[in-house]
């Protein structure tokens, strides 16, 4: 008799000297029920098979199993899970083509549209920063930074509309960063949950980027929601953890190009610190609101960062609503 009908069988003996002693024992705390033989059996296979290091055939057809009654909360956790970690396995979104294609937003099925066009224009000389096809090549030129003066200007419209444009024609992956924390924009525009984002991985040691990561149904396009809000959202931007996650994203994936959507300028002094740590700065400027003098306080703000480009948005001076560049 193997081990596995022995243990069973002493089980089932058990059982059944527990069920006479039941009826006149004195009360006692409830016990938790014992596991039929049958199941018990297939827990130490499957337990053993996973020890082995190789499930055999039966394994692979077994589903999942549960020790306990039907119903009620297993007594040991499946095998497989005690055996191994459980896999890191990067959160998928189905965005919304259709009303992102409403709200205003290029997308990959409307190629053709004058905004596309626009963005074709706004994206090139971002990408040959990032390649480094003009000379020399820019440092950390994949870390764009979208920001403006203050708020309301468009920066998560041209935030996401340069992502959807990058991931749409460029070889390379695009990872688009919800780094406005205050006023996370993601889960409303991408139906993406808002945490595990960024602030996670900037105050929990034991997450990892991939962890943070959402794919999405464009292809090429990750994105990293904002994560938990924290009373300290936005100083988190200036920390040193968030200048060490910069660091790991552009060498981590030098290849892909990292657009975060940010804080303006004017508001946060955080975002200032931000943008020092960026390869490229696009400041995004409302045409017919921004004061002149906002949009020069905004620029002189910004140190030790070689690529700084604006981009007039909501111009009306030939087609209203459209981009100038
Ligand atoms: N070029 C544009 N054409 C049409 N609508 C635009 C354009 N730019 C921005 N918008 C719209 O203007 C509004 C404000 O833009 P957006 O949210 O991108 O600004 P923001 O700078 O991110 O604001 P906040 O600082 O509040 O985060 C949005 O409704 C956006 O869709
Ligand atoms: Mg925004």
């Amino acid at each position: 008799m193997s081990l596995i009908e022995q243990a069973a069988k002493r089980l089932e003996e058990l059982r059944r000297a527990g069920a006479t002693q039941r009826d006149d024992a004195p009360a006692e705390a409830p016990r938790e029920p014992l596991p039929t033989p049958e199941a018990l059996v297939r827990a130490l296979e499957a337990r053993r098979e996973a020890n082995d290091g190789v499930a055999g055939p039966a394994a692979a057809q077994t589903p999942p199993l549960r020790v306990a009654p039907a119903g009620e909360a297993p007594l040991l956790r499946p095998a497989r899970e005690v055996a191994k970690a459980p896999a890191r396995t990067t959160r998928h979104v189905d965005v919304d083509l259709e009303r992102l294609k409403t709200l205003g937003f290029v997308t990959p099925d409307a190629p053709q549209t004058q905004l596309a066009e626009e963005f074709r224009v706004v994206k090139r000389p971002i990408l040959r920063n990032v390649r480094g096809t003009d000379g020399a090549s820019v440092p950390h030129g994949n870390l764009v930074m979208v920001t403006s003066a203050v708020a309301g200007e468009g920066k998560t419209f041209t935030a996401v509309n340069l992502a959807i444009s990058m991931a749409m024609e460029y070889d390379n992956t695009v990872l688009l960063v919800d780094g406005d924390v205050a006023h996370p924009s993601l889960p409303r525009l991408f139906g993406v949950p808002e945490s595990p984002g960024l602030l996670d991985l900037l105050t929990d040691e034991r997450l990892d980027v991939a962890d943070a990561l959402v794919r999405t149904n464009i292809e090429k396009l990750t994105v990293l929601p904002a994560g938990t809000p924290h009373r300290r959202s936005t100083e988190l931007l200036a920390s040193e953890q968030m200048a060490a996650l910069l660091s790991e994203l552009s060498s981590r994936y030098p290849d892909r190009v990292i657009i975060f959507d940010s804080p303006p300028l004017l508001s946060t002094t955080e975002a200032r610190v931000l943008a020092s740590h960026m390869g490229q700065v696009l400041v995004v400027v409302a045409a017919q609101s921004t004061s002149h003098d906002k949009v020069t306080k905004a620029l002189d703000t910004i140190e030790r960062c070689e690529v700084v480009m604006t981009l007039l948005n909501k111009s009306s001076a030939a087609n209203a609503g459209a981009y100038r560049y």
